[in-house]
């Protein structure tokens, strides 16, 4: 695959992330997060939003003088005291970047109550401030996918005369579907000049439950920076994920034949570091990191599993970093995958004893949710006594 095929990765966990309500990192947990990101091929981090606290300031200050792989990055609003001290923060990196943005929509516009013309000049002055102190400057139309088509090429064009080399275009509300974050990058990509020497990245929020879609949407329509963050996390209902992302584009690059840098065997140890850090558990039925993901109860699905892990399952565990497939036994589950767990348990049984210890084994799961190998081993023990 040639490099025009890699798409970057952009984890905005601890910045977006962690806006999540509930959410805030210590000092010493955001280190530790970068320091796992960086070490999973993270090619950008957004480490925080420096003029937030002083806090913020110092973390994103501590993360850029710590890493040296990835391009640490700090995010600053339209003006040049944010910008100045996003820069304070990020120029202690190997590699630093400067992340200004505005929002564009009709209903943002309100808000600082700027016309367009003036909106449009106000971003040609912070980009090139931005652009003076840093060679690297991403810069985003805050609520994009909510804006007149003809403005966000007009300003598009603005912030990339003014030195921008990444645009990212948010879809801040989650407010898109995928064909139409798709007809977006593709009508910036043909209509704004200059947009073939920048990068364009796709910051989709999970509102509908479309955020992964939509994000790889944009990807096939040229896009080729992911903003996104471990879990999900962020605010209202999350982020991209950057899980999902990866391991879409890993297990389908017969169809999305694009490359990330992210060594995926790493994705859940540094899941489970996030949801402790944030205090944000991941549910259950998380794809790729939630604790069902590579687990199955029902006995036609573990008997497929036990003749051929590809009856029931996409992708190994092994490649996110999980020793083994979890076979549960409850309820649902069947004779071979009883003899399989009581296999593993030390036990050999013949078919009488199996029949026999079934009956009981099924009328312990009609009382419980789950059965521990513990339980079995109680099974197998007053088996052995009424013997
Ligand atoms: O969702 C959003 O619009 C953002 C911007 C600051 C990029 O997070
Ligand atoms: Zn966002």
């Amino acid at each position: 695959m040639s490099e025009q095929d890699k798409v970057v990765i952009f984890d905005t966990t601890l910045r977006d992330g962690e806006q999540s309500p509930g959410a805030t990192m210590s000092h010493a947990e955001k280190l530790e997060i970068a320091g796992l990101l960086d070490e999973m091929g993270v090619d950008i981090i957004e480490a925080g939003f420096p003029i937030a606290s002083e806090g913020d300031f110092e973390a994103v200050k501590a993360i850029a003088q710590q890493t040296e792989r990835s391009v640490i990055c700090g995010l600053a609003r339209a003006n040049f005291k944010d910008i100045d001290r996003c820069w304070e923060a990020v120029q202690h990196a190997q590699k630093p970047r400067i992340h200004t943005f505005i929002g564009t929509s009709p209903l943002h516009r309100a808000i600082p109550n700027l016309t367009m013309d003036e909106m449009a000049d106000r971003i040609h002055e912070t980009v090139t401030h931005a652009r003076n102190l840093c060679d690297n400057v991403q810069w985003s139309p805050m609520d994009a996918t909510r804006t007149e088509d003809d403005y966000l090429c007009r300003v598009v064009e603005i912030a990339i005369k003014a030195g921008a080399t990444t645009i990212n275009i948010p879809d801040t509300v989650g407010y898109t579907a995928p064909r139409e974050s798709a007809a977006l990058i593709a009508m910036l990509l043909e209509r704004v000049p200059g947009a073939d020497e920048i990068i364009f990245a796709t910051h989709c929020h999970n509102d509908l439950g479309m955020a992964t879609a939509n994000s790889l949407a944009a990807v096939e329509a040229g896009a080729r920076q992911i903003e996104c963050t471990i879990n999900g996390l962020g605010e209202r209902a999350g982020n991209t994920a950057l899980e999902e992302v990866v391991m879409a584009l890993k297990v389908r690059n017969d169809i999305m034949p694009y490359r990330t840098g992210i060594d995926s065997t790493k994705l859940m140890n540094i899941s489970r570091r996030v949801a402790a850090v944030s205090g944000f558990a991941v549910q259950f039925n998380k794809a790729i990191v939630g604790k069902n993901a590579f687990a199955h109860e029902s006995g036609i699905h573990q008997d497929g599993m036990l003749k051929n892990a590809e009856t029931f399952e996409i992708m190994r565990p092994e490649d996110v970093g999980l020793t083994e497939t979890n076979l549960v036994m409850g309820k649902h589950s069947g004779r071979a995958a009883l003899r399989s767990k009581l296999a593993d348990l030390g036990y050999e049984l013949g078919d009488n004893q199996l029949k026999d210890v079934f009956v009981r084994f099924k009328a312990l799961a009609d009382q419980k949710k789950e059965i521990y190998d513990d339980d079995l081993i109680a099974l197998m023990q007053v088996g052995e006594a009424e013997a």
